[in-house]
């Protein structure tokens, strides 16, 4: 059986043109807690995770994807990833080494095959978090994380090769053909996934909410504050997640999402579903159609960070 490398995901990292409002909105209405700033990055926490933080933002100039975390097993993990990296001619963007971010730890940083700079790290403290309350709107942890490629398949392999992540499903379109790639690095149905776009970008960020009315709420709650949304309610038949898409404000798509299945690995085959269907976007037909409005936005903006390690 193949070991997963990464044990799970734990903090996607943004550089924003507009922080002030970055902040604002993941702080106020997103529903994050400040964990920590330094200089201009503030760690922002889900109050139901024992993650540190779940997203950092950093003001700068350029907006890019800086990071996406994901947790090792220990010491030894990283150091045996680092070397198989190192072997197959991957970017270590550092050795293994003490990390200086909150909760410390052992890691190191390195690209990816389209390069986006990708973070292991084993030994982080664990944050005091606290159960989420019935009726609580607020994120309990992240969820997942979507990524843009030109080169899917490429990508798809990169991920099998190095880190032993497995495809759960794979979404088809008659004309398109093969899209979107859900990635799994435990027994969640995705803890990532892979769509075919214009340009390598993020895609979009999922944040798990406490159960079905608590996802309903923190919906309400941005439809209400006039947030932009992109696409939903409803529930994907991949994963069986139910799914709100909004935009943040400097354009990066993030979700509410609850209920994300959770596999009996031993017997998962995985499917290759033609979202042309309704149902397979939307099993409860509530949504909005899946469009070029939400194609487009979903492909955000050309990344300013490829194969550029972020300064922190
Ligand atoms: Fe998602």
């Amino acid at each position: 059986m193949t070991e997963y490398a990464f044990t799970h995901l734990r903090h996607v990292a943004l550089a924003v043109p507009d922080f002030d409002k970055q902040l604002d909105f993941y702080t106020r209405q997103w529903g994050l807690s400040v964990a920590g700033t330094d200089g201009d990055t503030t760690y922002l926490a889900a109050e139901g995770s024992p993650e540190q933080y779940v997203v950092r933002i950093r003001k700068a100039t350029d907006k890019r994807l800086d990071l996406i975390s994901y947790g090792a097993a220990d010491a030894a993990a990283v150091d045996t990833l680092a070397e198989k990296l190192g072997r197959g001619g991957v970017q270590l963007i550092n050795e293994p080494g003490t990390l200086q971010t909150p909760g410390g730890g052992y890691g190191f940083r390195f690209f990816d095959n389209d390069g986006r700079t990708i973070e292991i790290s084993a030994d982080v403290a664990v944050r005091r978090h606290r159960k989420v309350e019935e009726g609580e709107a607020i994120p309990v942890k992240l969820s997942h994380v979507v990524v843009n490629t030109t080169d899917p398949e490429g990508t798809v392999a990169f991920y099998e090769k190095y880190f032993g992540f497995k495809v759960s499903d794979i979404l088809m379109h008659p004309r398109m053909g093969n899209m979107m790639w859900f990635m799994r690095t435990n027994s969640f149905h995705h803890s990532m996934a892979i769509a075919r776009g214009p340009h390598p970008a993020l895609h979009h960020a999922s944040f798990e909410m406490r159960g079905l009315d608590e996802y309903m709420r923190g919906t309400g709650k941005m439809l209400r504050a006039g947030v932009e949304k992109i696409w939903g309610p409803g529930r994907h038949l991949a994963g069986n997640n139910t799914f709100s898409y909004f935009l943040d404000p400097n354009g990066n798509t993030m979700e509410y999402t609850t209920e994300l299945e959770v596999l009996d690995e031993d017997t998962w085959h995985p499917h290759l579903y033609d979202f042309s269907e309704p149902e397979v976007t939307d099993q409860w037909g509530t949504a909005n159609a899946m469009d070029e409005f939400v194609a487009a936005k979903s492909f955000n903006d050309v990344d300013k960070g490829l194969f550029v390690a972020p300064p922190v």
